[in-house]
């Protein structure tokens, strides 16, 4: 039996809404197909922008959606996803499976989708093969309120009232696809450009992104901010809200990945332990943070995470395109834990990708659309977003696994909102056995709101275009006695409780 202790008096940080963002770039079917069909497709539309995923989206609470890369952006050039349609250049996606990029969706298409789904904007500039005039042009036709060449432009393309570009990242994995810089190049680089990266509306100042390390590489961390810091103001407002980090999950190695639904028990735990290496992560580079930025000016954006397997038999390579089981449920239910843990540092993530792409939340095939098992985990945990983490600690979990990749037996975290909710959200990381869990408060509460869960028959089970219901979000059961909850947390799920 194990016991989770919550000090209902204890706060111990605030979760950004922005912790559970999402992340579309121009890679095969996520945004052409996923999200936007054009205003003369059959598919039942708004703009372009699909009906049936917007509204889905609206359901999940996106607060930010970060674009249009990814690998995609430092090839970006914005002018060539402006004016008329008919006129924009056509080109072959280099990165991304060879295939013909018309740029029908640009500037006007993303802020529009933004728009619908009601999110904040997360722009990521071209510091790789662009200028830094391109890249503060941009900036520029965006968001400036007045008489200038690119205000003057945006408004002969059908836009006269500027955007809001609530976060801009200054270029994208520059140590690798974006330029292959060393750290030390990138930072002063990204010492350049941000410079003309304006803020023109004062009253909704655009916070800067950093581009941080590829998983483990400290040495990044480490060489970026020294060179970036060097000589600069104290305070990093202005200068640098976040710094970025991409991880993502893979099976079996980088070079390997592992098949996405097919898998055994090693895979299983295999990948568990993988997810949970995000912890280590988040503590190791936010160590090298606190020596740079001990007040924690900087946000981490863990703006690319996820699992990323081998693609669909069939399928693109070069457009990612994997199903999503149980046990892409549990890495959402994981990592999201994590960094509800760590809200004093991560205040920005982005789950890779939204549609049709890597550990997608929805899928499409023509005019259908299904919801994937790490949707309605996000779903359950939307209740976390602008609430204050509590302090809360598990007792009486076990290692579990196989030797070489064991894993705790259940992972936790509990918010309180603005109403004096209380989410407690725990994922069970065995393949094999159910959890009692008996959930304990200082003062005790009094009323069970809600009691759900995500889980399947098996742990490779999966939502198709036949049967998209199979792993879906259902009630469960949860009993009070003396003050605390009672619930059974069952092998790979993940539950939520709403409490009072
Ligand atoms: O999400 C797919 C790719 O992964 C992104 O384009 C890139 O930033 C990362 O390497």
């Amino acid at each position: 039996m194990a016991t989770l202790f919550v000090n209902e008096h204890q706060t111990a940080g605030h979760i950004e809404p922005e912790v559970y963002g999402h992340f579309s770039e121009h890679l095969g079917r996520c945004i052409y197909e996923g999200i936007y069909v054009g205003e003369d497709s059959d598919i039942p539309n708004e703009n372009g922008m699909r009906k049936d995923v917007v509204e889905a989206l609206r359901e999940l609470q996106v607060p930010v959606l970060r674009w249009p890369g990814g690998c995609f952006a430092d090839e970006y050039h914005w002018r060539d996803g402006i004016g008329p349609k008919a006129l924009r250049k056509k080109m072959i996606n280099t990165h991304w499976g060879g295939v013909v990029e018309d740029n029908s969706f640009g500037t006007h298409e993303f802020m529009e989708l933004c728009r619908q789904i009601g999110c904040k904007t997360y722009i990521n500039g071209n510091l790789g093969s662009g200028t830094v005039q391109e890249m503060s042009e941009w900036v520029e036709y965006m968001t400036f309120n007045g008489v200038s060449p690119q205000a003057d432009l945006r408004a002969k393309n059908g836009h006269p009232e500027p955007w809001k570009i609530d976060f801009f990242g200054v270029g994208n994995e520059n140590w690798g696809c974006g330029g292959n810089m060393t750290p030390e190049f990138y930072a002063n680089e990204y010492r350049r450009y941000q410079t003309y990266v304006r803020t023109y509306d004062k009253k909704a100042p655009i916070q800067k992104v950093c581009c941080g390390a590829n998983v483990d590489d400290y040495e990044w961390t480490e060489g970026v901010l020294k060179t970036t810091f060097r000589h600069m103001p104290e305070h990093a407002h202005g200068f640098m809200d976040f710094l970025s980090l991409h991880y993502y999950v893979h099976p079996e190695g980088w070079r390997r990945k592992g098949s996405a639904t097919k898998f055994d028990r090693t895979g299983w735990y295999k990948t568990m332990n993988k997810a949970l290496f995000m912890d280590e992560l988040i503590t190791r580079h936010g160590a090298i943070m606190d020596r740079f930025d001990p007040d924690k000016q900087i946000g981490l954006s863990v703006d690319e995470w996820g699992s990323w397997y081998t693609c669909e038999p069939g399928t693109n390579p070069g457009f990612l395109y994997q199903q999503n089981t149980v046990r892409d449920a549990l890495i959402a239910g994981i990592t999201l834990n994590i960094f509800n843990k760590h809200c004093d540092r991560v205040r920005m993530a982005c789950l890779a990708q939204m549609v049709n792409v890597l550990q997608a939340v929805l899928l499409t095939e023509g005019d259908q659309m299904i919801k994937t098992p790490t949707y309605h985990v996000m779903h359950m945990y939307r209740h976390h977003q602008n609430a204050d983490l509590l302090t809360s600690n598990l007792t009486g979990t076990k290692p579990i696994g196989p030797k070489d990749w064991q894993v705790p037996s259940l992972t936790e975290s509990v918010s309180r909102d603005k109403d004096g909710v209380v989410t407690v959200t725990v994922a069970n990381l065995s393949d094999e056995e159910d959890q009692d869990l008996t959930v304990r408060f200082a003062e005790g509460i009094s009323h069970i709101e809600e009691c759900r869960i995500v889980t399947g028959e098996g742990m490779a089970d999966y939502n198709t275009f036949e049967d998209g219901e199979k792993v879906v979000e259902k009630d469960h059961e949860a009993c009070l006695k003396d003050g605390a909850v009672q619930v059974n947390v069952p092998k790979h799920a993940v539950v939520m409780l709403r409490l009072k």
